[in-house]
């Protein structure tokens, strides 16, 4: 066996791809399940989007292109970060990236090490905590919490920053829960970061446009933190384009040209035909990303009551994204032991809160990137499921022998 570096040891995963495999091995053996557990849209990018691919591949783009991104996709990035927040934003700044992932890899191995601490949204992300713990830095939680709708509070965020802070990472809307940010909190946290010159902050905006009302508050609207601001954004939840790979970070230009050097030392350039289908993307029009919208909001309207409705569940509504995070205390089973006796008895595929870090312990996540008709399938089967559960409760505390083996 060959000797691993002691990172490896420290890398963690995310467990929506297991619960993936999980689901994708029971359906293999005949099973019927509702998957639940991904999250991404489900639908295929647009018309339009995959038409720039093919036709850049047609065209022969064939070879590298320049490490930050083709020209154009930059451009068209700065004027959609015009369009959305009104900021004018150079395209210099701009690195494609192949995902969302990759920036916010970058921007915590480029400022994490031994000594350092990084603070992160928890429940949150994992990657943001894997990757913390793989650059050696130290993860700081930072609490979200369901009274406040899964925003953080300021105060409480400032008071974890110490001189040994590198990064703070800020996630809104949030996965797994939801939870939008307020401008209000924000404007606090940006006043109180005035004290921590030192301190970068990575805005993970990833979900940016999927806001259900008012609008979204970016971090990149306050110029005080441009010379220590990461915008990480992309392509993949806002026009259904996970697969294509494709992701952009906004860096200091202090700090740009250690993230191209990173791009340089891992992928070199993103794919050039997924480049020119992000121009499309962006600059062609945008009734298919408002349908898949108004798709998800009919979705939440319709989960967020009938996930209410369960015994034992209680469920905020979600500002932003398409994930329903529910407290699941009431129902006295833990949440790992609920998502798989969900996945493996009822045949719906949730991810256990605890999958988002410790204090996502009490939630399961359910991402509604899926029909109404399915999503109703899936509450019927957990109504019927935690139905039989307590029916075996009451038949057990009445001394008749239990229906499960
Ligand atoms: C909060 C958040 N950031 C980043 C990403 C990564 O996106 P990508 O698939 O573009 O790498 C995800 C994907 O689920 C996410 O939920």
């Amino acid at each position: 066996m060959p000797i691993l570096s002691g990172r490896m040891s420290q890398l963690g995963t995310e467990s929506a791809f297991e619960v993936l495999a999980r689901a994708t091995a029971l359906q293999r053996e005949g099973r019927s399940i509702i998957n639940l557990g991904i999250g991404q849209p489900d639908f295929a990018t647009p018309g339009h989007i995959v038409e720039a691919g093919r036709k850049a591949l047609a065209d022969g783009h064939h070879g590298y292109t320049p490490a930050n991104g083709i020209l154009p996709l930059r451009e068209a990035v700065a004027a959609d970060l015009h369009r959305r927040h009104r900021v004018a934003i150079s395209p210099d700044r701009v690195l494609v990236v192949p995902g969302g992932k990759v920036t916010m890899f970058f921007a915590i191995l480029m400022l994490g090490e031994p000594g350092a601490d990084i603070v992160y949204p928890n429940p949150g992300f994992p990657i943001y905590e894997s990757v913390i713990r793989f650059s050696g830095a130290t993860p700081v939680a930072m609490p979200l919490h369901e009274s406040k709708g899964f925003s953080f509070d300021a105060e409480e965020v400032l008071s974890l920053i110490t001189p040994r802070t590198r990064l703070l990472i800020v996630n809104s809307p949030g996965n797994p829960t939801g939870g939008v940010a307020p401008k209000s909190e924000l404007d606090r946290l940006v006043e109180g970061l005035a004290r921590h010159p030192e301190v970068a902050i990575l805005s993970d905006e990833i979900y940016g446009e999927m806001i259900y009302e008012g609008t979204h508050a970016s971090l990149t609207t306050y110029p005080e933190l441009e010379d220590r601001l990461i915008l990480l954004d992309g392509w993949s939840k806002t026009y259904a384009m996970t697969g294509w790979r494709l992701g952009y970070g906004v860096w200091p230009k202090t700090l740009f040209p250690y993230a191209e050097r990173l791009a340089i030392n891992s992928h070199s350039c993103v794919n050039a035909a997924a480049q020119y289908a992000g121009i499309a993307a962006m600059t062609g029009p945008r009734e298919p990303a408002e349908r898949m919208m108004a798709a998800f909001a009919e979705r939440r309207d319709y989960i967020i009551p009938a996930l209410n409705a369960l015994p034992g569940f209680s469920c905020a509504t979600p500002g932003g994204a398409f994930y329903a995070f529910p407290n699941i205390g009431e129902t006295g089973l833990g949440s790992r032991t609920l998502q798989s006796r969900l996945l493996d008895e009822a045949g719906v595929a949730t991810v256990s809160g605890t999958s988002f870090g410790a204090f996502g312990n009490g939630y399961l996540r359910f991402s509604y990137a899926a029909s109404l008709e399915a999503l109703k399938e899936a509450v019927g089967r957990i109504e019927a499921w935690l139905g039989s559960q307590a029916a075996g409760t009451r038949l057990r505390a009445s001394g008749a022998p239990s229906s499960r083996a």
